[in-house]
């Protein structure tokens, strides 16, 4: 079968289309034809060299969603039927004609989706309803600031927090370009950070007449940080999804303490197949019949073919992009 293939570590001159093996499925797995896949910042930490595959997975073969048909299955696995649509995450792998899963690691596409659409929906909308309800406990009527708006995590929290009763104010380093874009997404309030993460912590009091906020969605990391703890209300909750700005800062205790804030960090990639079958499990139950009634909808920036993912990874490293990067996998 076709596959994204790491040839070797570094830029993006390191990734080609190779023919590969294709994996079988065994036991529960089942295989499935992937159309469409998406890009994620793992897949360039990982072509860097700086983000191996977990046990178990392929390490040079990257992807960590798809959308496509299930094509085969395993003597244990019962769920599916070969045809059936579906859509889910993986540890890597998925960026290929032909992916295999455990049969509970996936879910079924809306019938209003088509593939390349489907493909920008599981990891942004997994992280972002795992970590916002799952380990965050919004709430209807909670204001909640979401770091990075127009990111793919960014816009799927946006809408699952509007869609949930919960209001939003979403912050972008620079210009508000994004920001403006998100506002058609539910996005509520917006704060351009230029370097001075007090900006946001300062929009967010006002926002709330002192009260601070009640969940932050932080894909930021290290820089905001003591401007996170200043701008949350007594028992907000803190949620450590990103480092897109450095992965290390100073804590101030007593700030953490005399609010009685919670810090959660969260990945999904490492995750045990339990844990994912779980997480992929809620997002079914609760996000797909949003998807399928259109009340959540899926952002591509843009769409590849797989040939050009070179292009495609560029294209995410420009930090341009507005939503998800699609790759057409087979048509
Ligand atoms: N924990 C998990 O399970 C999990 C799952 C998925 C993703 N993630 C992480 O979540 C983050 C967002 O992922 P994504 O796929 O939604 O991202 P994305 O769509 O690639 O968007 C990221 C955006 O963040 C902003 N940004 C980039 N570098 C930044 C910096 N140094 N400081 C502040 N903002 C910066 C840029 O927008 P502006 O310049 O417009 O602000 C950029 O377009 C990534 O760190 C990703 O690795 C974690």
């Amino acid at each position: 079968m076709r596959a994204i293939k790491i040839a070797f570590h570094g830029g993006v001159e390191g990734l080609e289309v190779a023919e590969v093996e294709r994996p079988e499925a065994v036991g529960d797995r089942v295989r499935v034809r992937v159309r469409a896949a998406a890009l994620n910042r793992a897949d360039l930490l990982q072509r860097r060299g700086a983000y191996p595959a977990p046990p178990g997975f392929p390490a040079d073969i990257p992807g960590l969603e798809f959308a496509g048909e299930v094509e085969s299955a395993g003597a244990d696995a019962r769920r599916w039927r070969p045809g059936a649509r579906v859509y889910g995450i993986t540890g890597g792998g998925a960026q290929a004609e032909y992916v295999v899963v455990p049969e509970n690691a996936l879910a079924e596409i809306p019938a209003n989706l088509g593939w390349e659409e489907a493909a920008a929906v599981p990891e942004a909308f997994i992280t972002a309803h795992d970590a916002l309800f799952t380990q965050g406990n919004l709430a209807m009527g909670e204001r909640v600031i979401v770091h990075a708006a127009g990111s793919g995590v960014g816009l799927a929290a946006v809408q699952l927090a509007r869609a949930a009763g919960a209001q939003t104010l979403g912050t972008a380093r620079r210009t508000a370009d994004k920001l403006e874009r998100a506002r058609a997404y539910g996005l509520d309030e917006m704060c351009v950070v230029k370097d001075d993460p007090r900006a946001f912590a300062d929009a967010a009091k006002a926002w709330t007449n002192g009260a601070g906020v009640d969940v932050i969605l932080d894909l930021v990391g290290a820089s905001y940080l003591a401007a996170n703890l200043d701008a949350l209300a007594p028992r907000g909750r803190l949620l450590l999804v990103g480092t897109l700005a450095g992965r290390s800062a100073p804590l101030d205790f007593r700030q953490v303490m005399g609010k009685r804030l919670r810090l959660t960090g969260t990945v999904l990639r490492t995750r045990s197949a339990e844990e994912k079958a779980r997480a992929t499990r809620l997002f079914a139950a609760h996000v797909s019949p949003l998807l399928a009634r259109g009340a959540l909808r899926p952002v591509i920036d843009s769409v590849f073919d797989l040939r050009d993912i070179r292009a495609a990874h560029e294209r995410l490293e420009s930090n341009e992009t507005f939503g998800k990067i699609v790759l057409q996998v087979t048509g």
